[in-house]
């Protein structure tokens, strides 16, 4: 097993990483010596597919715990849903303070520790993280929230956990579109920090894709360390060094919007392709080399990604842009590869530039 420690002072915690780590988890709250009641938030499809995984460590497990089942839609990342799980709370722990513990994807994870960082003013909680974009992205950093009609997570807190418990034998039910969509997450930190690891994930594709067990270990931990790493640094997201895992995200995400969140284009798949046009931006701007942008290409086809953008309309994309824009404060800020293992935030991208790589890259 490994453990990554995210070091912010009071709030620093460790990240258990492999199989049967969950085992730790009735160690762990004893170790806190958290006597009160547990409230595990839980995707109910998880509960349903993975009882044999989750009932031992559970078991050992002291303290009162109370279940609260969610269905793992974007539809509960919600202020309806946000509202019901904290009368469950209430009712079933009366005035104590519970422990929280998110077992789930990260539409669990974002709506557990928004309970957690909201409810009596602050609970701690503890991840399970049950997807692999969970295990190497929303687990870890402390970003919580809902979603309002107008636009997603924006209603949030920051909120570190306590501990994050990733264990790898939760993707054995992970639907393989599950798999794909965590894996552009995974191509994403290679693009952006690491050229080495992104050799690793060259030459391990299909190892990581049938799940073998070393591979898999290797790539969700240097997935946590990097984003640990980049975390560390700027824990708030206010010293613009955040920003760049947002890379392939801008037109990712106004493509997934486009495509109506439907699943024509998840996320992963989104930010695929959005991490493909910004590499085609940075190659028209003299930034990045053409061989690297092949490599990039390659990479994201051989994870079973699209690098082309099929039956969504670019003026449905360019509105979504445009939407996207006026909540980030009307800036048209851009991060951008210069080579692969290193990628800088431009701002000002021509509009132009933008409407002609979607329109070359549309099929
Ligand atoms: N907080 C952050 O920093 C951060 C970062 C990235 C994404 N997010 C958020 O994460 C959410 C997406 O998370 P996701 O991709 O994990 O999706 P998800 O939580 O919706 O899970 C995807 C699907 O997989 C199922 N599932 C989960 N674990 C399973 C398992 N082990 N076996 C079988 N099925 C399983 C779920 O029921 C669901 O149908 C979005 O809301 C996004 O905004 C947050
Ligand atoms: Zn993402």
């Amino acid at each position: 097993m490994n453990k990554v420690r995210v070091n912010l002072g009071e709030r620093t915690y460790e990240i258990f990483i492999g199989r049967g780590t969950l085992a730790r988890l009735p160690g762990f709250i004893r170790s806190m010596g958290f006597k009160g009641p547990v409230v595990c938030i839980a995707d109910s499809s998880v509960l349903s597919k993975t009882k044999a995984l989750i009932r031992p460590a559970f078991a050992k497990v002291r303290n009162r715990v109370h279940w609260i089942s969610v269905p793992g839609t974007e539809k509960s990342k919600s202020l309806k849903v946000y509202r019901e799980t904290v009368h469950k709370i209430s009712s079933k722990t009366k005035m104590h303070r519970p422990l929280i513990i998110a077992l789930g994807g990260g539409v669990i994870g974002d709506l557990a520790g928004f309970v957690a960082a909201t409810y009596r003013r602050g609970v701690p909680y503890i991840q399970i993280p049950t997807t692999l974009l969970a295990q190497v992205d929303s687990s870890i950093g402390g970003k919580v929230g809902v979603d309002l009609p107008e636009a997603k997570n924006l209603i949030g807190a920051f909120k570190q956990p306590e501990a994050v418990f990733i264990d790898i034998d939760f993707l054995k039910t992970l639907p393989v579109k599950q798999l794909y969509n965590g894996l552009a997450e995974v191509i994403k930190y290679g693009i952006i920090k690491s050229r080495s690891f992104f050799l690793f994930l060259e030459g391990n594709m299909e190892k990581l894709l049938s799940l073998n067990r070393g591979v898999l270990e290797k790539v969700i931990l240097e997935c946590v360390f990097i984003k640990s790493k980049i975390v560390e640094k700027d824990e708030f997201d206010d010293k613009r060094l955040r920003i760049v895992l947002n890379f392939g995200h801008t037109l990712g995400h106004a493509v997934e919007a486009a495509a109506g969140y439907t699943n024509a284009y998840n996320h992963g798949e989104s930010v695929a392709v959005g991490m493909l046009l910004a590499g085609e931006i940075a190659l028209r701007l003299d930034m990045l080399a053409a061989e690297d942008l092949g490599r990039i290409g390659g990479l994201i086809r051989s994870a079973g990604l699209p690098v082309r953008i099929e039956n969504v309309s670019l003026a449905k994309i360019m509105s979504a842009y445009m939407h996207d824009k006026k909540f980030t404060g009307g800036t048209n800020r851009f991060v951008l590869p210069r080579k692969i293992g290193s990628v800088e935030v431009v701002e000002d991208i021509p509009e132009t530039l933008i409407k002609s790589v979607l329109r070359d890259h549309a099929v």
